[in-house]
């Protein structure tokens, strides 16, 4: 990659997208637009589109290759925060063995639950083989149904069938969905009881990402002692959002920043993947952080990680249709989904490097309300030109408010 990408935020729009052109990550220059008579058909009761920005994070590299990462998001120093993030952390180290859907059929009435579980774990295999009917495209393309389990819920009347289905570069919702649905009867009739619920799980626990940065001091800071300082305070950090759910919400909210502007990007199905964090954040019965960041004084490195689920796809569903999705994709040179899955944990991970060691530092105001700046110049009327001198002001001021940005227009224009 050429070095046209330096400060890649100094560019007018239309020399960052002949940049893109011209190193290969795009094709054409021409404005993509989600088309009305395709979003008509993707929802009911259509009336326009909800637009939102979208922006490249720059600097990404993840094992050892090199990333421009589309963002759809309206925060202003989201994106900042993922490129400067990125600079610091260097390589990113990912790891995704599987990347499975699970379904559950849920069972009540059971006039013997006992009788019933054991039913069930004796006809896994055959409710395996039944269930493979329905998806012979999916195990064509080296997919399928993988591995069914009972749990009883002790001193309730429940009992649920869960099966997990390789869904492979697809989210495979409806797949899974019909699978379930297709085997339920026969479930039940083992089980001699009816199922109440038939659907998929978006607690995806056989689909975990795990990302990794080991950062030296000097990445950190020219001085070692305050290197050594942010370091210590990032893992504190860490350490505090494990005992308090109140910090800790928003220390995986910060991530989430991160993770949900790609999977919006790339028509990704951004609930399913809050829905899946939040859950595994909780897995162990206490609501923890989604990364974990320790100091290694010894060998004098920071060290991060996060672990997380993944549930994305880079075919089928919205992602087919949506030609900002296929154009965010072909930008990451069309990953296949678990890659895509490893590309939105590192992100996550960096996004939260970068909000950390700007609270242990400066604070999170210095570099959000200088963003966030513009906005406030538009809301206080600024036009094109003088949204700049305008945010200039501000930053000189170091005010950012709606009436100070209106104060400074009135004298920018020579008004009284
Ligand atoms: C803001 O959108 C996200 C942060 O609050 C995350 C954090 O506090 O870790 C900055």
């Amino acid at each position: 990659m050429k070095n046209d990408f330096y400060k890649f935020y100094n560019k007018t729009i239309d020399e960052r997208i002949d940049i893109l052109k011209n190193n290969n990550f795009i094709n054409d220059t021409n404005e993509i637009n989600l088309d009305k008579k395709i979003a008509n058909n993707m929802i009911e009761n259509y009336v326009l589109n909800y637009q939102l920005p979208l922006g490249l994070a720059m600097n990404f590299i993840i094992d050892d290759e090199r990333y421009i990462v589309p963002m759809a998001i309206e925060e202003p120093s989201v994106i900042a925060a993922a490129s400067n993030g990125a600079k610091i952390v260097g390589n990113i180290k990912t790891k995704i063995e599987r990347k499975y859907g699970i379904g559950q059929i849920v069972l009540t009435n059971l006039p013997d639950i006992n009788n019933a579980f054991n039913g069930l774990m004796n006809n896994k295999d055959l409710i395996l083989e039944k269930s493979k009917e329905v998806c012979q495209s999916m195990i064509k393309r080296g997919g399928g149904p993988k591995e069914i389990w009972i749990k009883k819920f002790e001193n309730e009347d429940f009992l649920t069938l869960y099966i997990s289905i390789d869904t492979c570069d697809a989210m495979g919702a409806n797949t899974i969905n019909t699978v379930l649905e297709h085997i339920s009867k026969y479930v039940e009739e083992i089980a001699n009881a009816k199922s109440i619920l038939n659907i998929i799980s978006n607690y995806n626990s056989k689909s975990i990402v795990k990302a990794q940065v080991n950062i030296p001091l000097d990445k950190l800071s020219n001085k070692k002692s305050e290197a050594i300082e942010i370091a210590k305070k990032i893992e504190l950090a860490t350490k505090y959002a494990n005992l308090d759910i109140y910090r800790c919400a928003t220390h995986n909210k910060g991530i989430m920043n991160g993770i949900d502007a790609v999977a919006l990007a790339t028509g990704n199905d951004w609930r399913a993947i809050e829905s899946s964090a939040h859950s595994y954040a909780s897995k162990d019965g206490k609501y923890q952080a989604l990364t974990t960041w320790l100091y290694d004084g010894e060998k004098e490195v920071l060290n991060g990680e996060i672990e997380i689920p993944m549930p994305v796809a880079t075919v089928g569903g919205t992602i087919s249709v949506h030609p900002i999705g296929k154009w965010a994709l072909s930008v990451l040179k069309n990953p296949d989904a678990k890659r895509l899955a490893c590309i939105i944990a590192a992100v996550g991970l960096v996004q939260n490097f970068s909000a950390l060691k700007a609270l242990v530092t400066d604070g999170i105001q210095k570099g959000h309300m200088s963003l966030h700046a513009k906005t406030i110049a538009i809301q206080a009327g600024a036009k094109s030109d003088e949204i700049n001198p305008v945010v200039m002001e501000l930053a000189k001021l170091k005010k950012y408010s709606i009436t100070d940005a209106k104060e400074i227009l009135h004298k920018i224009r020579g008004e009284k």
